[in-house]
């Protein structure tokens, strides 16, 4: 999930509810919104793939090329680029992971909304399957079915999904803020972006309890989280 593609009315609530109405096969309509019914997103499992894919995963280059044809949205597809670029940056610079896993680390950010655009009511089931079909990395399966705990029902557990998780939220917000600043992403201050968190009605539909949940989940302040998307995140553009 994230900021930059949510559309209104999508984000108040984790369990949507959905008024439908149904066509019959004899033409008869059938109205059915007094039936509201809920939609999950929990995926109802903890594992993803198989071992013997560890270390197999899509390219940047390729997972770029997956990402355009599943994703029409441009905000979308910019806000995928961007958790993948921070993701590789972390990856580099904090953790310094070589440069193939760095790759599956952006690879995650850059899929990790993929089916949103198409599938909203499948997602993150409709690019998981798709990924274990192709066999795929369980590692970077995992990050993408835990990137929303509280929608997905999977417990984060390795450094990438923390981070994945962390990210998601934080970085479509500060690009929110971004986009509000006269100098966009210069002179950034994390004081600034930690006072517009608190102001319930800027961006509001990203899920501060979210954002706070995944900082306390790992030993990074929510600080310097903040100041290594502002960091970064100005480099990050759609190819
Ligand atoms: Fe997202």
């Amino acid at each position: 999930m994230g900021l930059c593609h949510q559309e209104p009315g999508r984000q108040s609530s984790r369990s949507r509810r959905y008024l439908c109405t149904l066509r019959s096969l004899a033409g008869i309509l059938i109205d059915m919104s007094s039936e509201q019914h809920t939609i999950s997103h929990e995926l109802g499992r903890q594992e993803f793939g198989s071992p013997e894919y560890t270390g197999v995963f899509p390219s940047r280059e390729d997972a770029i090329a997956l990402m355009k044809d599943w994703v029409e949205n441009p905000r979308l597809q910019l806000h995928m680029m961007q958790v993948g670029g921070v993701l590789k940056a972390w990856a580099e610079e904090k953790l310094s992971l070589d440069a193939s896993a760095a790759e599956k680390w952006e690879v995650a950010g850059i899929l990790h909304d993929a089916d949103w655009d198409k599938w909203p009511d499948e997602h993150c089931r409709k690019i998981i399957e798709h990924l274990e079909s192709q066999g795929c990395d369980p590692e970077l399966l995992h990050a993408i079915a835990s990137h929303s705990p509280s929608f997905f029902a999977v417990t984060p557990v390795s450094t990438l999904d923390h981070m994945l998780y962390a990210f998601d939220e934080l970085s479509g917000f500060i690009h929110a803020v971004s986009l509000v600043r006269p100098g966009g992403y210069e002179g950034m201050k994390v004081k600034s972006v930690k006072k517009k968190l608190k102001e319930k009605s800027f961006a509001a539909q990203v899920n501060r309890d979210d954002i706070h949940d995944a900082a306390s989940r790992i030993e990074t302040g929510l600080d310097e989280l903040i100041q290594f998307i502002s960091n970064h995140q100005p480099k990050i553009s759609l190819e």
